[in-house]
């Protein structure tokens, strides 16, 4: 064992002095020989043909060192990988699709010569008209028999819907919408791509550096270990960075084409086209409930759009099938096509938009019932996953509610609406559950101790800006029984032992206990060669008597007893010891329901004459097991919730209805909030100790504090207002 209490501490971020010194090497930043710059151009229509693209003018421009079209390389394919499909034209391909669509790459020798020459290109195209909006689209609706690549059925049903109907004294029948929005990461999207021989390096903005150098050699058709992934900081993902995209394909082609390394960053007008968005949704919600409240129904009909290449379903009604005990129910999903690109996932993908319905849904059946927002909620716990009927692995849910109402004095709310005033300002208070899933996957990890008195701890996950790093190394530092200075964790290259994705909030619960346990191996095996060695002061004692701590191994009754790694490995002649751990999801773990919970309130200030909300005040309750960090952690949080106040207030992607083109693809068109309008926030976490999820009893964290906000903001606005607003963005227009 080891005495260190790292884990849970709010270590400060162990690369922060690196990141707010402009010392992290982020992937544009990184810097090659003999690098050329790469210029991707786009279509300028959402739908037609290419008949010609002429590169003549461009080819002579100073510094052009190639220019390559998508008709001259075969290689450009419409690629199925991992599910999702990138398009680029083909020789035998001629369609325009969508607005932003790539259609080659322009390589210079700096980058001003690369974006002069790209604009020299004469794109000749004919034009058709696109279908942009939602409401064009449902012309010709269909519905997708599995969503989310095949992982979910497109329709989940339980008990009888028509019975549960027929027993509710109210029902709740509406329809909620979300519009498109972007992920908007402020580090762009950005590749730099080399090759030697038949080994290509990719220095790439990735939430996954496995499954883009898995993605990147079947595209290329070259064996997936000629292939190596490298990104060591990501200046936010939020689900843009998780796939394989076209502008990497085409950096990998120019690279190999001019036989120089190749670095292309997308624009930040390119961002709004070339990584995905979070899909427009219509949700159908019926809720019925028995005058005490007890929930009899809920069918959740979720219609979001895709591509015309590519089918992508927002899964609305993910937490809808878990979140209530209500016996009947019925989730069900429809797609449409636009000329857009295909849409992804984008933090909380299917929570986000979904609980917004379902969350704004469950206030207008309390206000119906005239029952207590919490309390309705309460009435329709559910003591276990009323979907799967598997017991929850832990839920803090009521507790998340409970702590969520002390703290913002939730018992002084007047229910009536319009009763709460300041001045020209209406006050309401709105709340809202949160739920994402706790998911996992397998993880190998290495661990070196060396003589000189370094530590490095080695996985190939990601630090999505998220505090990867930081919370490994206080895990490997308390297993290790070092102090967390001494040991480094390394990220974020291929080369090392595999770990998945970064995505789905998976990497705590994924990557913790996988450090834990080959960290743990590690201090065992020390400990072993001490107590093994006749010239240690430990030789001969038991392992269960001895302790680590800051380095040295003691034992605990004789503290002048004691050995340390260094003098182990010296003693033994050699220069480090490896050990190499790999852990998966158990299948215990898999009899349970694997969820974590929170609980949103707000408080906003409507302007009763112009419409204009403030949020006020937030507090935010969370269980999602055990803390690593409580400083990481709760900046996650902020984050999350910040993000549900822009989508409930803010954010909106506006297509032009003639060429597709999106309106403001821009940080200062594209509204998001600034600090002036993000109120205090108060920030709790229920500790949970669950005993299935993992050893260290780890769950998702990232997703969960965006989910629900919207609602409870919308909440808050009808009670401030009395006006139910089931279109978001909630703009003061649709105030007046
Ligand atoms: Mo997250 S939307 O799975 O990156």
């Amino acid at each position: 064992m080891t005495n260190n209490k790292i884990i849970g501490k709010p270590l400060d971020r162990v690369d922060g002095k690196l990141k707010v010194t402009g010392a992290a090497p982020y992937t544009a930043d990184v810097s090659i020989e003999n690098l050329t710059y790469g210029v991707i151009f786009q279509s300028v229509i959402a739908k037609g043909k290419v008949i010609e693209i002429d590169t003549s003018t461009a080819a002579l421009a100073p510094g052009v060192i190639d220019i390559i079209t998508y008709n001259q390389t075969p290689s450009l394919v419409k690629i199925p990988f991992f599910g999702n499909k990138e398009t680029l034209p083909t020789e035998k391909d001629d369609n325009i699709y969508y607005n932003g669509q790539h259609l080659g790459v322009v390589v210079a020798e700096t980058l001003e010569q690369a974006e002069s020459a790209a604009s020299l290109i004469k794109i000749i195209s004919e034009e058709e008209q696109p279908t942009i909006t939602m409401a064009q689209a449902l012309s010709e609706v269909f519905e997708p028999e599995s969503i989310f690549f095949g992982i979910m059925p497109g329709k989940i049903t339980r008990g009888d819907v028509e019975s549960g109907k027929a027993q509710a004294d109210v029902t709740i029948e509406q329809v909620y919408t979300t519009p498109i929005e972007h992920h908007n990461p402020l580090e762009p999207s950005a590749t730099i791509a080399m090759w030697s021989g038949d080994n290509l390096t990719l220095y790439e903005t990735t939430q996954g550096i496995s499954s883009t150098q898995r993605g990147i050699a079947a595209v290329l058709n070259i064996p997936p270990e000629n292939v190596r992934i490298i990104c060591k900081y990501l200046g936010g993902g939020f689900g843009c960075k998780a796939l394989l995209r076209s502008h990497t394909i085409l950096a990998a082609i120019a690279a190999r084409q001019v036989k120089r390394p190749v670095k292309i960053v997308l624009t930040r007008s390119q961002m709004y086209t070339a990584c995905g968005y979070r899909s427009q949704t219509q949700q159908q919600l019926t809720l019925g409930a028995t005058k005490e409240g007890k929930l009899t129904v809920i069918t959740h009909t979720g219609t979001s759009l895709t591509s015309i290449f590519d089918d992508f379903v927002e899964p609305v009604g993910a937490a809808t099938t878990m979140l209530y005990a209500c016996p009947n129910l019925q989730v069900k999903y429809r797609l449409a096509r636009i000329n857009a690109g295909t849409p992804t996932f984008m933090r909380a993908p299917g929570e986000a938009s979904g609980m917004f319905a379902l969350e704004s849904a469950m206030d207008e059946l309390a206000s119906a019932l005239n029952i207590d927002p919490i309390e309705l909620r309460l009435r329709n716990h559910a003591d276990i996953d009323p979907h799967t009927e598997l017991p929850w692995s832990s839920k803090s849910l009521k507790q998340c509610y409970q702590q969520g109402a002390e703290i913002f004095s939730w018992s002084q709310r007047n229910p009536i609406e319009r009763s709460m005033r300041d001045g020209h300002f209406l006050i309401g208070w709105g709340m809202a559950s949160a739920t994402f899933p706790t998911n996992s996957g397998t993880t190998s990890v290495k661990v070196e101790i060396f003589a000189n008195g370094e530590v490095k701890v080695k996985s190939g996950t990601q630090d999505i800006g998220t505090g990867t790093y930081t919370v490994m190394t206080q895990v490997a530092a308390e297993a290790l029984g070092l102090p967390s200075q001494q040991v480094q964790f390394e990220l974020g290259d291929s080369n090392l032992p595999k770990a998945p994705i970064t995505g789905n909030s998976i990497t705590v619960a994924s990557v913790s206990p996988a450090v834990h346990k080959a960290a743990t191996a590690a201090r065992i095996k020390m400990v072993e060669m001490a107590t093994a060695d006749a010239n240690s002061p430990l030789y001969g004692f038991q392992a269960e008597d001895i302790t680590v701590e800051s380095g040295q191994i003691f034992l605990k009754q004789d503290l002048a007893k004691r050995d340390s790694y260094t003098e182990i490995l010296h003693r033994q002649g050699l220069d480090s010891l490896e050990v190499t751990e790999e852990t998966s999801p158990s299948p215990e773990s898999k009899q349970y329901s694997k969820h974590s919970f929170g609980a949103i309130f707000v408080e906003v200030a409507v302007d009763e004459l112009l419409g204009e909300i403030k949020v006020r005040r937030c507090v935010g309750v969370y269980s999602a097991g055990r803390i690593l960090n409580f400083k990481t952690a709760r900046s996650q949080v902020i984050g999350g919730i910040t993000w549900g106040i822009g989508m409930a207030l803010m954010e909106k992607t506006v297509m032009d209805a003639h060429h597709g083109r999106v309106v403001g693809a821009n940080l200062s068109d594209y509204l998001i909030p600034v600090h002036a309008d993000i109120p205090q926030m108060q920030v709790q976490f229920v500790e949970e100790h669950d005993a299935y999820v993992n050893a260290l009893g780890t769950k998702s964290l990232g997703e969960l504090p965006i989910v629900g906000v919207a609602a409870a903001i919308s909440n808050a606005v009808y009670h401030a207002t009395g006006k139910r607003i089931r279109d978001l963005p909630i703009t003061p227009d649709k105030l007046l």
